[in-house]
């Protein structure tokens, strides 16, 4: 569509200085800001659950004490999301109740409320969170007591290949060689390899920058394309902004690593979610220009690793690339992948993926 083409023209478009980046503050710690449950009887004094496992009401399998309030904090595998289900669960349906947030926080959203004032849900069904984290309270009245629930937690993921939020650093650069390569590029992107991910909001968060000169980017945030129909139809807008990739070529490498750096240091930018890891995915076509660019590059990539807690995944397109140079790029050693053809990109897309997946970010836990 011409005019959403157009729309997008304008509020997509950023542009990032090259000495625009500032430093972030990383939010890690599962907050609480609630009362310690040493108030109340029967409540767990550790109330800090991981990974996988069962919490049961207070007492159980005998019965709860009357005007308790327990609060539990569970965190998923580093990576995943949280399943939960009910084995047991015998609640005075009117007073009595369990709720669950879907975040670090009691002032997250509200994933369900099983019971008492203001709930229509009466038995529990399986909730899965949409990052991380989950605080999960019980809440009895003074009257009538029951044998409360058994709740089973395990780490998942709920969507293909695995819950993250990715940032793709398209390659417009002049350095991509031919407008053939450049089609290549972007019809792999939208026709091959964003297909196997569930897009959405709530699942595989999608960002877009489409890297057009040594000094300007258009960017697409998650809200811009919240679909995998809207990743594909942006992406192959992304021929129309680049109508010959060879009109400019003053170009280098360490802008794509600059831009995916400022990209993920604005939020508004990189929509991120608390809890959820984040990947960068940079596509190179060609080597640094000389030892300066490449040690800028590296700088780059080691800031959106160490400041930004991301992940780096280089995918190099064509020959005659330095492999052993530009792996050096990348999150660790098994995240860059090369195809010596665009014609070859697509082999790559078990692999790419495998990585979005493995490996451990730095956020807490045991
Ligand atoms: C937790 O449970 C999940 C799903 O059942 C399983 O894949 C994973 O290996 C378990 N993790 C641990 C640490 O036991
Ligand atoms: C409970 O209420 C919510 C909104 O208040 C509604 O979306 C949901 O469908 C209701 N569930 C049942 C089982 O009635
Ligand atoms: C996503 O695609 C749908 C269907 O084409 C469209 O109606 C919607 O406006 C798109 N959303 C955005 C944010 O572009
Ligand atoms: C950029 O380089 C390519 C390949 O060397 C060449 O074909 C093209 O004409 C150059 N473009 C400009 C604007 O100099
Ligand atoms: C690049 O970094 C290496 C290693 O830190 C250093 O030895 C070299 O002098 C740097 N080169 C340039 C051009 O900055
Ligand atoms: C395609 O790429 C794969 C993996 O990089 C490689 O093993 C294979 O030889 C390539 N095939 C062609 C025809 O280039």
């Amino acid at each position: 569509m011409a005019s959403q083409l157009l729309f997008f023209s304008f509020i997509g478009l950023v542009i990032l200085g090259a000495t625009a980046y500032k430093s972030k503050q990383l939010i890690h710690n599962h907050e609480k800001i609630v009362p310690s449950n040493d108030d109340f009887i029967g409540c767990p004094t550790n109330n800090d659950f991981y990974y996988n496992g069962t919490i049961n009401s207070p007492f159980y399998p005998y019965n709860y004490p009357p005007k308790d309030k327990c609060y539990y904090y569970i965190s998923a595998e580093p990576g995943k999301v949280l399943k939960f289900t009910f084995s047991h669960f015998d609640l005075e349906t009117c007073c009595d109740f369990v709720t669950i947030y879907d975040g670090p926080t009691v002032t997250s959203k509200k994933l369900v409320q099983i019971g008492g004032p203001g709930s229509n849900v009466t038995s529990p069904g399986t909730y899965y969170t949409t990052t991380r984290n989950a605080v999960m309270t019980f809440e009895s009245n003074p009257t009538i007591q029951k044998s409360g629930f058994s709740m089973q937690y395990e780490s998942v993921n709920t969507v293909s290949p695995c819950n993250r939020d990715i940032f793709l650093i398209v390659n417009g650069l002049s350095n991509v060689g031919s407008q053939a390569n450049f089609e290549k590029e972007i019809k792999f992107i939208a026709n091959q390899l964003t297909p196997t991910w569930n897009v959405g909001l709530d699942k595989v968060r999608v960002m877009l920058n489409l890297q057009t000169d040594i000094d300007y980017a258009i960017v697409w945030s998650a809200d811009d394309v919240p679909t995998n129909a809207n990743v594909t139809q942006e992406v192959l807008h992304m021929l129309e902004y680049v109508p010959d990739v060879t009109a400019d070529n003053n170009t280098d490498l360490e802008c794509l690593f600059r831009y995916a750096f400022d990209g993920l240091d604005d939020s508004k930018e990189f929509d991120e979610r608390y809890g959820i890891e984040k990947v960068v995915i940079v596509f190179v076509a060609a080597n640094a220009n000389d030892d300066q660019d490449y040690n800028e590059s590296f700088e780059f990539a080691h800031k959106i690793r160490t400041e930004q807690d991301a992940k780096v995944i280089v995918i190099g397109m064509g020959s005659g690339l330095d492999q052993t140079r530009l792996s050096k790029l990348a999150y660790a050693s098994g995240y860059a992948f090369f195809s010596t053809s665009y014609d070859n990109l697509s082999s790559l897309i078990p692999k790419i993926n495998n990585a979005i997946c493995s490996g451990l970010n730095s956020q807490c836990g045991p």
